[in-house]
């Protein structure tokens, strides 16, 4: 969801220099399109933009689970609380292969999730709104993670090896994901005026947000260019967000469901839809601090951190005594 997240931060004035003999080559490498595995040389540079763009990453993966997990205990029946526990679950092991793949830059899952808590790192601003109805959780399925597939799918051609073969499987799991929201929406559209009126509000509310994941316009995104040229990035916001537009009026119109933009229309010009002004200083506000759950979320991941304690201490135990086991009698490894 989340790419969003490289064009917020600091700019590096560094990064778009090639100085040493070792950039040059590694160039090379980015030009033929070879992986950059975690032992290769790289970039100062290079190495903490994936820092960063991989932890964000990885935080908007599990501050996600939040605004869809207050709705398990209360999904309208036991195959859609199943079918929600799974995504939400699915979203924590998003998060884990992704610190996973940013620890392999020399980085440590504490250092990164204490800026998580501590407010210096981002996350995706999408996650500050709130889940007011059912409904909510089908147009997040159906939105929110149909534009982080738009995403995600070219990462998984980006040139850092440990995060493209991780966004392989979230992106599997991802269009899980977007077809159990779009399930939702549909039951609801089919079902009673009411239940239909619920969708409706629902997307009234979370379509500008979704538009806002893809990021600033490409004439305000300061990082786009060297995240190119470094591999990284493969399609700009402005293509991204138009592509996720085209994909999804038409199944609003599917659905009987209206979008709330009048400026919405084809433009068979172009060959694309014409999409009306985003609010630039919504997103602005919601990505630094002052979205409508902002604080709630932030309150809550740290106490679930908290309360987990005792399970990271239990682990971290468990495994100190299996090491000491296997020390003294290596054959002791498979039972431990
Ligand atoms: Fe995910
Ligand atoms: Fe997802």
């Amino acid at each position: 969801m989340y790419t969003q997240a490289i064009d917020v931060g600091p700019v590096d004035a560094t990064a778009s220099r090639s100085t040493t003999p070792q950039d040059d080559e590694f160039l090379k490498r980015i030009a033929r399109d070879e992986k950059i595995e975690p032992q290769d040389p790289m970039p100062e540079a290079y190495r903490k933009t994936l820092i960063r763009q991989i932890s964000q990453h990885a935080h908007s993966e599990v501050v996600g689970m939040l605004p869809e997990g207050g709705w398990i205990t209360r999904a309208p029946s036991l195959k859609r609380k199943e079918i929600l526990l799974a995504k939400v679950q699915d979203e924590g092991g998003h998060g884990l292969y992704l610190y996973s793949a940013a620890e392999t830059l020399g980085v440590s899952r504490a250092e990164l999730i204490d800026a998580l808590h501590s407010g210096k790192a981002k996350y995706s601003s999408i996650f500050n709104y709130e889940t007011a109805t059912w409904a909510d959780i089908g147009t997040i399925g159906w939105l929110v993670d149909g534009a982080a597939i738009m995403n995600q799918v070219p990462l998984c051609r980006c040139s850092y090896g440990p995060y493209a073969r991780a966004m392989i499987r979230i992106c599997k799991e991802e269009s899980f994901h977007q077809r159990q929201g779009f399930d939702i929406v549909r039951t609801l559209c089919q079902g009673t005026p009411e239940q239909k009126a619920m969708a409706q509000e629902s997307i009234n509310r979370w379509w500008w947000p979704t538009l806002m994941m893809f990021g600033p316009h490409d004439a305000d995104s300061p990082h786009t260019g060297q995240a190119t040229a470094w591999g990284i990035k493969r399609i700009t916001n402005d293509d991204l967000r138009q592509k996720f537009v085209d994909v999804t009026v038409p199944q609003a119109e599917f659905l009987g469901l209206t979008l709330p933009d009048p400026d919405l229309k084809w433009n068979a010009a172009r060959g694309h839809y014409d999409i009306g002004r985003i609010n630039w200083d919504e997103f602005r506000r919601v990505v630094n601090g002052d979205g409508p759950c902002n604080a709630e979320r932030m309150h809550d991941r740290v106490k679930a951190f908290d309360d987990g304690a005792w399970v990271r201490d239990a682990a971290a135990a468990h495994a100190a005594k299996a090491a000491a086991r296997y020390a003294t009698s290596p054959d002791t490894r498979i039972a431990a």
